[in-house]
């Protein structure tokens, strides 16, 4: 993927599921780039969330690509169920891949970008050969999981590893940072390296959203 502008992708984890299509047209008036959903299944991370029933049902509230982080184990078996739900950017883990390639290769082949993600304990470096043939790298600045928790500070040096592999390799790649993005954290971040920023609490816990999302974006 192109970059150009820095991108913001409010999570609706930390949104009002049972006025969910109200959300999301909120972000979206509030000037989000992405909406940014999050699939947990109980076994990769300890929390179950949402499916492809809540994708195809947020697609109709917003034109906005939908940003779909799996947290789940066997991604490859729901890859086309969430492509046909409408998901633009589908993201897997590193961690449950055995086949990183042939993962990335068929989420391309369903006609949408293919993201893989790495949780704050695992060495970037394991990225090194998959960079070539991604759209994006997300890298988890908490453990997944859950909203709301603290920023990592080292997972920094992540990101500015991927900024300098991407330069010195001629890539293409975004990257997309989540967990624990506020107004405070977010310059550091940007600073090294990062294009997409993901955003819950801080942007769904706030009273006004279009300011939420203003602040962050007056630090990128
Ligand atoms: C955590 C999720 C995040 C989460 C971020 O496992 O992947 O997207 O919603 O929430 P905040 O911004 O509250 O840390
Ligand atoms: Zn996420």
């Amino acid at each position: 993927m192109t970059k150009s502008k820095k991108l913001i992708a409010p999570s609706i984890l930390s949104a009002d599921f049972a006025a969910l299509g109200e959300e999301v047209r909120a972000v979206d008036k509030a000037g989000a780039d992405w909406i940014h959903v999050d699939v947990m299944d109980g076994h990769f991370v300890p929390n179950i969330t949402i499916g492809p029933v809540i994708v195809e049902a947020v697609k109709k509230h917003t034109k906005l690509p939908l940003d779909v982080h799996l947290m789940i184990e066997s991604p490859d078996d729901y890859l086309e169920d969430f492509v046909k739900a409408g998901a633009k950017i589908v993201t897997v883990h590193q961690e449950v891949s055995k086949h990183l390639h042939r993962t990335v290769s068929k989420i391309r082949d369903l006609g949408a970008k293919a993201g893989v993600s790495i949780n704050p304990s695992t060495s970037t470096e394991l990225l090194i050969d998959i960079l070539p043939h991604v759209d994006l790298i997300l890298v988890m600045t908490v453990n997944p999981g859950f909203g709301g928790q603290k920023f990592i500070e080292s997972c920094l040096d992540k990101i500015q590893k991927l900024s300098l592999w991407r330069q010195e390799r001629g890539l293409d790649f975004l990257i997309e940072a989540d967990g624990g993005i506020t107004e405070a954290t977010a310059a550091a971040v940007s600073k090294a390296g990062c294009d997409v920023f993901v955003a819950g609490s801080a942007i769904f816990k706030a009273d006004n959203y279009e300011t939420a999302i203003e602040k962050i974006r007056s630090k990128l």
